[in-house]
């Protein structure tokens, strides 16, 4: 007996540890949990100012977007998809909908679980804090290195942000706030959390992804440790300045620049700069002018030799393969995860009255959109569609509590393309567990792949440009059958946390953000091409090149099904 109990003591001892250990894991677990409950809402709102809420390219010549002539060759023959159109009730969707409140996000969306090992789940600040020993090891392919740009390239660029305006209305110092979320909005009337919400402006992404780079967990300052080199240059706000001028040497004079100042640098050798990666705040077109004629648009940025062993990250990618596109900024900055829970169950258990919403401005002058019959037939809806007209002085478009106002009280938003095919509203229309309804696969299916689920049946409603101008929508959207629109609507919801930044100050958050979910997609490619390398592969294959296949209309399996009978 005494021997006996002379064991149990280090029993115990392991005992206790284990039991500690496994507490931790589940608290950690539990925290995680919230972020995928769901929500309830408010009610009728308001739009979106149009120079934040839509891109502003209005003197673009249309011959200039290499997307447009591309346009009837790879997307116009997107099939009708039934999948959404028609909702017949699909009994896979039902099926994997229960469970969904006690997944973590990174799982939640299934999609992009190929590599499981490899994400951040494990690496959160919260796990860290806890264990320390692990750190090191934890960071292990991810380590990035910040090129410390001159102040030109960035800083500079904060400084003089009057200057930042041309084209658009806008005076931007204000955004510049928070480390580019924008002011906090200070009072939303309860229609947004009390803490966590801002006026952010959309150009502002490449800002506040720089901030939260700056604190991003596997920094390292040994750029021969480093999987991939990020080059902190504000490229949006610096061609906003020169857009609109005629001269085309105005206009790429930066970029000269910067390429010249990078492929300078030691750090340019190891890969010829296949591992930089750059951000940017505005659509990439604005980038790839294909010609010197200055009636076209953009600088020649990502058409320069250096660029194109680089890497882009941005709002709305192009055809050519070294360009991602990932999620404007939303208003909300969660700092921890239990305020998107909160958030999250908020818009689960909103009333929506509306059955549909349009936050937007006509566009009379562009003929591949229909944001005028939207108009018209939100106009005779007879209540059943709200619209909040951007052009119209009196919605201010740009207040995060008029919008969300008018999406959380709707169960579908409407996301036709404007003068480029993404929109910010569709992330906030996300944010606010609004089904958002596409009319054209560029307008998210073929550019957010590593943020949104591949099959976009499971949580959008695709009316095909064409079928849009001769039938009216309601009727489609009302013949979708209750169940699926409660999946859908879920499923949305449980996108929230993959589609916000969170607060780069923050130190708890505790869940994969939109922010970590690019960082492990840039890891991703930037660890396939050293592999290309290594194996003795030209890098340069399928890197750069122009891909029309990128924008296929991604098929969802009962499609495909449909397709092989
Ligand atoms: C593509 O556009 C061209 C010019 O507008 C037109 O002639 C051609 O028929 C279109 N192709 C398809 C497949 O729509
Ligand atoms: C679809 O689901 C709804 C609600 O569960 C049900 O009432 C309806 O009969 C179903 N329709 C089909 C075709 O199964
Ligand atoms: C973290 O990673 C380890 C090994 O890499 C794995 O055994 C463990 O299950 C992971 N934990 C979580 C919470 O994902
Ligand atoms: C949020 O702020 C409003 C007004 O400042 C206040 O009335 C309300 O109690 C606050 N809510 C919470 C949950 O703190
Ligand atoms: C890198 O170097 C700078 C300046 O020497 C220092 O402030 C910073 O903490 C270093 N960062 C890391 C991740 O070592
Ligand atoms: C364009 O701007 C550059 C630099 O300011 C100037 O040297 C050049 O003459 C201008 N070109 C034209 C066509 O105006
Ligand atoms: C781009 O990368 C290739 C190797 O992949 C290299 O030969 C070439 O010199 C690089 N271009 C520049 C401008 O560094
Ligand atoms: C939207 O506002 C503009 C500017 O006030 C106005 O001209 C237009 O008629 C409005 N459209 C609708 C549908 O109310």
């Amino acid at each position: 007996m005494l021997e006996k109990k002379g064991h149990y003591g280090p029993q115990v001892w392991f005992v206790v540890l284990i039991s500690s250990l496994l507490c931790l894991v589940l608290l950690f677990s539990f925290d995680r949990s919230f972020l995928s409950g769901g929500g309830r809402g408010g009610n009728n709102g308001v739009a979106f100012f149009v120079d934040n809420y839509e891109n502003s390219i209005d003197t673009r010549k249309p011959e200039s977007l290499p997307f447009g002539r591309s346009l009837n060759k790879t997307i116009d023959p997107a099939p009708i998809d039934k999948g959404s159109l028609l909702k017949a009730n699909n009994t896979a969707r039902n099926r994997e909908v229960p469970n969904v409140g006690l997944s973590p996000p990174g799982v939640i969306v299934g999609d992009k679980s190929d590599d499981d090992s490899a994400s951040p789940t494990n690496q959160s600040s919260e796990h860290q804090s806890i264990d320390m020993g692990f750190d090191r090891g934890s960071c292990s392919g991810r380590f990035i290195y910040i090129h410390d740009l001159p102040g030109r390239f960035n800083n500079d660029l904060l400084r003089k942000c009057e200057s930042l305006t041309r084209g658009t209305d806008v005076n931007m110092c204000p955004y510049m706030e928070n480390l580019g979320m924008g002011p906090a909005v200070a009072d939303s009337g309860g229609v947004l959390l009390n803490s966590s919400w801002f006026r952010t402006n959309q150009f502002l992404l490449e800002v506040i992804f720089h901030n939260k780079m700056k604190r991003y967990e596997c920094l390292t300052n040994d750029s021969s440790l480093a999987s991939a080199i990020y080059v902190p240059y504000y490229a949006g706000l610096d061609i906003s300045q020169y857009l609109w001028s005629s001269n085309i040497s105005v206009r790429d004079a930066t970029a000269f620049d910067l390429v010249r100042w990078l492929s300078g640098r030691p750090e340019w050798r190891r890969m010829s700069g296949r591992d930089y990666f750059l951000v940017a705040g505005r659509i990439a077109w604005d980038f790839r002018r294909q010609s010197d004629n200055p009636s076209y648009w953009g600088s020649k940025l990502m058409f320069l030799p250096q660029s194109q062993n680089m890497t882009m990250l941005s709002v709305e990618s192009s055809v050519w393969n070294n360009d991602f596109a990932i999620p404007y900024p939303t208003y909300f900055h969660p700092s921890k995860g239990v305020e998107v829970a909160q958030w999250q169950d908020r818009m689960r258990k909103q009333e929506r009255k509306y059955l549909f919403a349009f936050v937007g401005a006509p566009r009379p002058e562009l003929e591949f959109t229909i944001r005028g019959e939207i108009i018209n037939q939100c106009l005779v809806s007879n209540g059943k569609c709200k619209l909040l007209n951007c052009s119209s002085s009196t919605s201010n478009c740009d207040d995060p509590v008029n919008v969300m106002k008018v999406f959380r009280s709707s169960v579908f938003c409407l996301q036709p393309r404007g003068d480029s095919y993404t929109r910010r509203s569709t992330f906030d229309s996300i944010l606010a567990g609004c089904i958002p309804v596409f009319f054209h696969p560029g307008t998210a299916y073929v550019q957010y792949v590593w943020h949104l689920p591949r099959d976009h049946t499971k949580y959008s409603v695709f009316i095909p440009l064409d079928e849009a101008k001769k039938v009216s929508i309601e009727p489609i959207l009302q013949s979708i059958p209750e169940n699926e629109v409660w999946a859908m609507r879920e499923e949305v919801i449980r996108l929230i946390p993959r589609i916000v930044y969170a607060d780069p100050r923050s130190k708890e958050k505790n869940f994969d953000d939109a922010f970590e979910i690019a960082i492990k997609g840039v890891l991703e490619r930037i660890g396939k091409v050293r592999k290309a390398i290594a194996s003795g592969a030209d890098p340069s294959i399928g890197f750069a090149e122009q891909n029309h296949q990128k924008f296929d209309f991604p098929m969802s399996e009962p499609e495909k099904q449909e397709r092989r009978r």
